[in-house]
Parts: C-alpha cells; structure tokens; sequence
C-alpha cells in the first residue's frame, strides 16, 4: 500500500512521518518511508540543486524538470520494489505537491502538469493522501524565526494561500483517495489522527 502525507510548509510531516514509521513498525508492519524531493542518492543530489539559495536563476520550468527527475528515480528505485515486495510505502511530499505548488502556486497549466506527472510516476498514483491543513500565516511562523517573519512578503502569503486551495480541490475532486487532518491541533493529537486513518486503511486493505 502506498500513503502520502501533503500539506503545506510549517505542517509537521516530517516529525510525525518519523513517528508514524517507528510505531508502524514496532507492530511488526514492513514499512519504508521516504521524502520528496530526494529519497535516493541521485534525488538528493537533485534536492541540493533546487534548495540550494545560490540558484536564483533556477527557472519554473526547469524547477518541475527537477521535481519530476527525483521523483522518477524514486519511484523506480524504491517505491515501486518495495510495493512489489508487499510493503508499506510512506511518502513526505508527492505528485500532489507538484499540481499544488507548481499548478495552482505558481500558476501552470495543470493538465500539462498532470501529463507529466503521468510520464514521471509511470502513473503510479498513492492508495491514500493525508492532508495535514494548516492556516497559512501559521505554518510560516512554524517555520520562520521572528524577524524572517516580519520580512515575509504578501505575494509569500498569497502564493501559499493558493497553495493551500489547491489541495482542498484535489481533495474534493478524488474524496476516496484524501484525508484531512487539522495540523493547528497538538502533535500529539494529530499523530493519533493520522495514526487510526494509516491503521483503518491498512485493515481495509487486507
Ligand atoms: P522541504 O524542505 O522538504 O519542506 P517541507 O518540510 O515543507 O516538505 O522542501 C520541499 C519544498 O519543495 C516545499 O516548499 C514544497 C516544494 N515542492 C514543490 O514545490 N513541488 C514538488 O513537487 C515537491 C515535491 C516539493
């Protein structure tokens, strides 16, 4: 089975993926867990180029390029052999990101986007997308010491606004496929959300 967690900067996925795989785990379930972009060697090298503050000149068309490449490399090298030895696979970040930031963050055309995505995953889609939704102005106070804050800028709120929108219309358009956490309650309380939804799912998957 494989489970993505999305959501939007400042949300938590990475400590409660942390969480989520130790206690996976210690119930004696095969899990891997991996990270967008990244994940193998080839696509944390392509990580360190599109994180990198020196690459200002990085295009958005070569930026998805990137996205895409990582992404590919990760689905052929480790996603799809684990899903194939009957694993457990959960992703921080995925193909959602992409129509997320790219199509309705900075504006592309998302059918184009969609295609591409298709070709990069070799439409290999998740079983189950969690949202962690977080308000805006919070996750980037999560995520930013006080005077960085102060230097945020109106297009960063609004670009992660549309963000934000987006995922709730990928939600509505596959409800079968997503799930939605509120990300503003205690960690505590949200892992033991996502926990019950991974542990539902994996018992209806049986
Ligand atoms: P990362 O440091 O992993 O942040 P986070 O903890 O929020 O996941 O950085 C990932 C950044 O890359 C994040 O700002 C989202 C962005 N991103 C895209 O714009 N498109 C994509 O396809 C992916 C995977 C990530």
């Amino acid at each position: 089975m494989f489970i993505t967690l999305e959501g939007p900067e400042g949300s938590g996925k990475s400590t409660q993926l942390r969480q989520l795989t130790k206690r996976l785990l210690a119930l004696g379930y095969p899990v891997v867990s991996t990270r967008e972009p990244g994940g193998t060697p080839i696509g944390d090298q392509i990580r360190q180029v599109l994180m990198s503050l020196e690459n200002k000149e990085l295009h958005p068309r070569t930026e998805i390029l990137l996205f895409l490449a990582a992404r590919a490399q990760l689905v052929e090298q480790v996603i799809k052999p684990a899903l194939r030895d009957g694993k457990i696979v959960l992703c921080d970040r995925y193909g959602d990101s992409t129509i997320a930031y790219q199509g309705y963050g900075h504006g592309l055309d998302l059918d184009q986007l969609r295609q591409m995505l298709n070709f990069a995953t070799d439409h290999l889609k998740p079983d189950l997308t969690i949202l962690m939704d977080l308000d805006v102005k919070t996750g980037l106070r999560r995520k930013k010491v006080e005077d960085e804050w102060n230097r945020l800028d109106a297009y960063e709120v609004a670009f992660h606004e549309r963000v934000r929108e987006g995922y709730h219309e990928l939600a509505r358009a596959e409800p079968e496929r997503w799930r939605i956490v509120d990300a503003a309650q205690g960690i505590d309380t949200v892992q033991e959300e996502l926990f019950q939804l991974i542990l539902n799912a994996l018992e209806n998957n049986k």
